[in-house]
């Protein structure tokens, strides 16, 4: 019997609770004999409906504990969990954990602490929700070149650019209503900005590229300046996309995490609710495409019962760090439309039109630099042209 605890018992938490208990009799035939010995929260009071013995608020119950080998970390809470996934690693007691904010934050540390101690540590859940791209990027990359990853790796932000564009809805609204679903925090900044994006193609690229490559690396521009008029003046033919784009040429990279413009019958264009879906290209499986929900109790501790599964049948591919990598950004060149009210060098300008008081303008292929440099009116939005005929 592999007795474990649980950090959190959210949304995540309480799911994964869920399935170990509905499921323990079939896990329990195919070899996986799982009991939930402990379970951490903050205050007992909210789970006085549960068996009050599985109940603890303070960790060190958890981290004394030799039954106790195995953690799942679900509490979302920055600090602590880096004090906790740290002190379980150093333990040698094997993590999981749905955080993508402390792992991106402390990636390299737990990976060192992983390997110093021989305890390991699985994340499926903090990137792709139930999308297993953690998983398939990291056996792809043991033997093939991967050049691209590219994909929208965030629920909330597809819920909303698909419901501005099939909809016709309102940016506030479609955020309301988001929140309303569960989809989105109540502070939704790092959603719309980007942020939550960047640190998933943060991680996922630091292990493509067997290096470190940090969240400021990753130039980022979030969906929040997009209205109703970037919707009426593309969406006969067009889909506004957040994008996470990760390239690498030898050990040169690049990476962005901004709006991208698709025909509207491409397979990303089409996404749609607070679904993800990212493509992988490399040398001999040439594209994988993965598609599923990003968050959610279930489909995230779904995600999380993978990886408990990989980890007890002893599915450990090492990741490959020390690579020196090099930030390519600054050469990043692509056409982008832009909808402005401010002034743009002529000489960059592939065609301008008027539109309800703005200048609609589709760059020549330009430098990103230049772009960026060049916008003059804060309101304006940018999208990078996905499609160049
Ligand atoms: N929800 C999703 O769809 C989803 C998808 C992918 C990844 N994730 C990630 O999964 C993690 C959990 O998300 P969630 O939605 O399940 O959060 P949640 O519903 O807010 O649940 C958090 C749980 O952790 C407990 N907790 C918080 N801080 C703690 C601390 N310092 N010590 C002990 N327990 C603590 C809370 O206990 P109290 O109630 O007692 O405070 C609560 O039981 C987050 O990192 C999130 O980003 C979530």
């Amino acid at each position: 019997m592999k007795k474990i605890a649980l950090l959190g018992f959210g949304t995540v938490g309480q799911g994964v609770f869920n399935i170990l208990k509905e499921k323990k009799a079939e896990l329990k035939k195919r070899g996986f004999d799982l009991e939930v010995k402990k379970i951490l929260v903050r205050n007992l009071n909210k789970v006085k409906d549960f068996d009050p013995s599985l109940f603890t608020n303070d960790f060190e119950d958890i981290l004394r504990d030799d039954e106790i080998d195995l953690a799942i970390e679900m509490t979302g809470d920055l600090e602590n969990s880096y004090i906790y996934i740290s002190k379980l690693l150093k333990a040698k007691k094997d993590v999981i954990t749905s955080n993508k904010s402390v792992l991106s934050l402390h990636f390299e540390e737990f990976l060192n602490l992983s390997k110093e101690n021989g305890a390991k540590i699985y994340f499926e859940a903090a990137v792709g929700g139930t999308v297993p791209v953690v998983r398939e990027v990291k056996a792809l990359s043991i033997f093939n070149k991967i050049d691209k990853i590219y994909g929208i790796l965030n629920g909330t932000s597809n819920y909303i650019l698909y419901n501005m564009f099939e909809n016709k809805a309102d940016y506030s609204e479609v955020l309301e209503k988001a929140q309303e679903l569960g989809y989105a925090e109540r502070d939704p900044s790092d959603d719309v900005l980007g942020y939550d994006m960047r640190r998933k193609l943060r991680i996922l690229m630091s292990i493509i590229g067997g290096g470190k490559i940090t969240e400021d690396e990753i130039e980022v521009f979030g969906l929040d300046k997009i209205t109703k008029i970037d919707v009426e003046y593309l969406g006969e033919n067009y889909r506004v996309k957040e994008l996470a784009l990760g390239k690498f040429n030898k050990n040169k990279f690049v990476g962005l995490v901004e709006p991208a413009l698709f025909k509207k019958d491409e397979d990303l264009a089409r996404l749609d609710d607070a679904n993800n879906m990212v493509e992988i290209y490399g040398d001999y499986f040439e594209k994988l495409t993965l598609k599923g929900k990003g968050a959610g109790r279930y489909p995230t501790a779904s995600a999380v019962v993978c990886d408990l599964i990989d980890l007890l049948s002893g599915n450990d591919w090492e990741i490959s760090s020390g690579n020196d990598l090099i930030n390519e950004n600054k050469n990043f060149k692509a056409s982008y439309y832009l909808r402005t009210k401010g002034d743009f060098p002529k000489d960059l300008i592939a065609s301008q039109e008027e539109f309800k008081g703005y200048k609609i303008i589709r760059t020549k292929e330009i430098l990103r630099s230049d772009l960026i440099k060049n916008i003059k009116d804060e309101d304006s939005f940018f999208a990078r042209i996905e499609e160049n005929d």
